[in-house]
C-alpha cells in the first residue's frame, strides 16, 4: 500500500521575504511567447538535425550553464539525431543587468572532445566575450568542429565578432528574463521571455 507522507512541518526559522519583482515592460506582455519560442526551437532542432545527419559519432551539445539549460533541454528533444550532453559553467553578469567584463569558469566539460563535433548551446550572446572564451578553450581539445546555437542574439551589445551558426531570435537592446534567463538568479522559470523596463 502506498504510504501518504505528511506535509513537512512549517519551518520554525523565519523565511526571507521574496525580492520585489523588477518592472516588466508592456504590462506583462512577453517579448517572445512560450508558443513562439517552442516553434522556433523545433525549427532549430530540425535544421541542426539536417546539418549533422550521418555523423559517425553522436553530436556533442555543450550547454553553457546556467542560462542555456531550458533552451538546451527543449533543443535536445527537438533533435532527430543522436546527441550527448556536456556542460560548461561560465558567468560574466554577477547579479546585475550588464556584463562585468570578466568570464569566470567553475566547470569545464568532463568527456574527451578530440575529434568530436561540438555544438555550443547558449541562451544569449551579448558582448561575445563568454562564448569566444569558451570556444578558444574548447578548440584546445582539438574537436572535429565547433559551432554555436544561440537562442537570442543581442547585437547592440557586441564587443567582439561572434559566429552564430543557428540563431533563434535577434532581439533589441533590452534586458530580458525568462526561459532560463535570469535577473539576480531569479525568473528563469518563466515559460516566456519578458523585457525589463
Ligand atoms: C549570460 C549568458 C551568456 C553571457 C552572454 O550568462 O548566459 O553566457 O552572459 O554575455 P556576453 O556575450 O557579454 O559574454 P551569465 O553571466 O548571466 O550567467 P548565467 O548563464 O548563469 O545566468
Amino acid at each position: 500500500m502506498t504510504e501518504v507522507l505528511a506535509h513537512p512541518a512549517t519551518p520554525t526559522t523565519p523565511q526571507l521575504a521574496p525580492p520585489e519583482p523588477p518592472p516588466i515592460q508592456g504590462a506583462g506582455k512577453p517579448m517572445l511567447s512560450a508558443r513562439t519560442i517552442a516553434r522556433r526551437v523545433r525549427q532549430l532542432g530540425q535544421e541542426i538535425s539536417v546539418r549533422y545527419a550521418g555523423l559517425d559519432q553522436p553530436l556533442v551539445l555543450v550547454v553553457i550553464l546556467k542560462g542555456a539549460t531550458v533552451f538546451a533541454a527543449d533543443l535536445l528533444r527537438s533533435l532527430s539525431i543522436p546527441a550527448e550532453l556536456e556542460f560548461v559553467r561560465a558567468s560574466s553578469y554577477g547579479g546585475g543587468t550588464s556584463s562585468t567584463g570578466k568570464v569566470k569558469f567553475a566547470h569545464m566539460v568532463d568527456g574527451p572532445l578530440t575529434g568530436r563535433h561540438l555544438l555550443l548551446v547558449e541562451d544569449i550572446v551579448d558582448s561575445g566575450r563568454t562564448i569566444n572564451t569558451i570556444v578558444r578553450k574548447l578548440k584546445s581539445h582539438r574537436p572535429a568542429s565547433v559551432k554555436l546555437a544561440a537562442l537570442l542574439d543581442r547585437p547592440a551589445r557586441r564587443e567582439e565578432p561572434v559566429d552564430i551558426h543557428f540563431t533563434g531570435f535577434v532581439i533589441p537592446d533590452r534586458f530580458v528574463i525568462g526561459y532560463g534567463l535570469d535577473y539576480a538568479g531569479l525568473y528563469r522559470e518563466l515559460p516566456a521571455i519578458y523585457s525589463l523596463g
